[in-house]
């Protein structure tokens, strides 16, 4: 086989995560960093399935400050603080758990969470997300990425541990297992400061649902916020599973940002 040959190859092999060309034009004008939206996923496989996940996150050379494990030791949590911070190579997925159902199952007597980035340590995973970069990283009119990130978020938290915030960042969320409902609210709707804000507590979320603009999520579709919604999820308590490509800004490309927005 010639090179030419080998290389048409690869990228049929890489065909089944690519979105169509149709795809990004109509999304860009409508959504990319303007507004939230969710949709059947374009592509015919997530840019990561859930045994490579598994595989992927029980084999990471290292981890860094942002991979954080959760572990609720009151429940329901009023507080960030009800959550306690767990060693993720101590009581996270192990191999010998072997998939997210054995770990879930596992540890089913504890709401839980976890988020570990850099999921690009498998170097493959940039050749089947490219599409996104080629098309989003420099849109007129909208900032500029600075870098980009592949994670995950898991577990069986009912509220993001870490309540409603913002990211400087325009997000990507595949879900693989499960259900989540994501509640978003424009830029404006919150001040820093306001006591819904960073908290886990259902009771002082529930009152600004009325609202939220919400998308309930399963496999096969995507989620997709800018970095100007406020956001937190919702879930059954039930496991759930997303892996993430997110572009990050600069902070002071961000109309929507000061130093004080509580974001993570
Ligand atoms: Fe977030």
């Amino acid at each position: 086989m010639n090179m030419e040959n080998t290389k048409s190859v690869q990228n049929k092999g890489l065909g089944k995560y690519a979105w169509p060309d149709s795809f990004w034009p109509e999304f860009i004008d409508k959504y990319w960093e303007l507004a939230p939206t969710s949709f059947k996923s374009p592509g015919q496989e997530p840019f990561i399935n859930l045994e490579e996940l598994f595989a992927l996150v029980t084999n990471m050379p290292s981890r860094i400050p942002s991979d954080r494990f959760w572990i609720a030791r009151n429940v329901p949590p009023k507080s960030v603080r009800d959550f306690t911070m767990g060693s993720l190579n101590l009581f996270g997925p192990q191999k010998s758990d072997k998939s997210f159902e054995n770990y879930f199952n596992r540890v089913k007597h504890h709401s839980t969470g976890i988020n570990i980035h850099r999921l690009q340590v498998r170097q493959d995973l940039w050749k089947r997300t490219k599409g996104f970069i080629k098309n989003l990283s420099k849109v007129k009119g909208r900032p500029p990425a600075e870098n980009w990130d592949l994670d995950t978020f898991f577990g069986t938290y009912r509220a993001t541990p870490f309540g409603i915030h913002k990211d400087p960042a325009s997000v990507f969320a595949f879900m693989l297992m499960g259900e989540r409902t994501y509640c978003t609210w424009e830029s404006d709707y919150f001040t820093t400061g306001d006591k819904a804000l960073q908290t886990p507590d259902l009771d002082k979320i529930e009152p600004h649902l009325k609202n939220a603009e919400t998308f309930t999520v399963r496999p096969g579709k995507v989620f997709y916020w800018p970095s100007n919604s406020w956001h937190v999820v919702l879930s059954n308590g039930k496991p759930s599973v997303v892996a993430q490509i997110s572009a990050y800004f600069k902070h002071e490309d961000l109309p929507h940002w000061d130093k004080k927005t509580p974001g993570y």
